[in-house]
């Protein structure tokens, strides 16, 4: 279906948040976990500062995975940059930095990990951080072939347009009446759909419309072989030392 021409390279498991349960989310110290369980993809969650850095971080305010307080896109990237990442999780990670996305660029390609870039916006600045996001795409991410996501067909649309060499994937928790028309007019490559809402039929409906798709957050090994029998290609888990690759 897509007009992209990046190749697909994508292995069937990909850790949730970088290190999914067994580090703190969205830092470095998961690629840590993904090396020692041989995962060569992870899944991440970017979104902007007050001074257009885009930053990994999941929640649209600081305070359950850092020592910061407020919004997150109140702030400029010099005072998240000094906020404790890694002590809600473990003592052991006292310290640990929210990465920008261009060194978390840097740190997969050091390691020959892949990426599926998940976009998130505070409320109404969905257009605003895809701008650079997709910027940042182009200056950091070129041959590293990024998968972007998102639940926001806004932000997709940004990214289809200003960085139109990454392949993007549409966000699904439950499957719209509509998803058809959506994924067509994003010129989406990939569908990810929250695991409980897919089934034989709906995968092969998808295949047909030339679209990969994958399964969140699948941490149950009969859950995970279950979505692969149903034709599911890709598999995102917070367990990588449970679900081998
Ligand atoms: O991309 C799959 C998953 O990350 C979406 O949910 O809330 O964990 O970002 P969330
Ligand atoms: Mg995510």
């Amino acid at each position: 279906m897509t007009t992209t021409s990046a190749p697909w390279v994508y292995p069937t498991f990909l850790a949730h948040r970088i290190g999914g349960t067994l580090a703190p989310e969205n830092t470095v110290s998961g690629i840590d976990v993904c090396v020692k369980h041989d995962y060569r993809m992870v899944e991440f969650d970017v979104r902007l500062t007050a001074n257009n850095v885009p930053f990994l971080m999941h929640d649209d305010t600081l305070e359950r995975t850092t020592n910061g307080h407020g919004m997150s896109n109140e702030w400029q990237w010099i005072d998240l940059y000094n906020l404790d990442a890694g002590s809600w999780f473990g003592e052991q990670f006292a310290g640990e930095k929210l990465p920008a996305l261009y060194q978390m660029g840097i740190v997969c390609q050091r390691h020959d990990i892949l990426a599926n870039i998940e976009m998130k916006s505070c409320p109404g600045n969905e257009r605003r951080t895809a701008t650079h996001v997709a910027r940042a795409l182009n200056m950091f991410w070129k041959d590293r072939w990024p998968l972007v996501s998102s639940f926001s067909q806004e932000m997709l649309a940004v990214v289809r347009e200003c960085a139109p060499d990454f392949p993007v994937g549409m966000l699904f928790k439950d499957i719209p009446a509509d998803w058809k028309d959506i994924v067509k007019r994003l010129d989406c490559s990939s569908v990810h759909v929250k695991h409980t809402f897919l089934n034989a039929e709906i995968v092969k409906e998808m295949h047909a419309l030339g679209l990969k798709v994958m399964a969140y957050t699948v941490n149950d090994v009969d859950a995970a072989q279950a979505l692969l029998s149903m034709g599911v290609d890709h598999i995102c888990t917070d367990r990588p030392d449970l679900l081998r690759c």
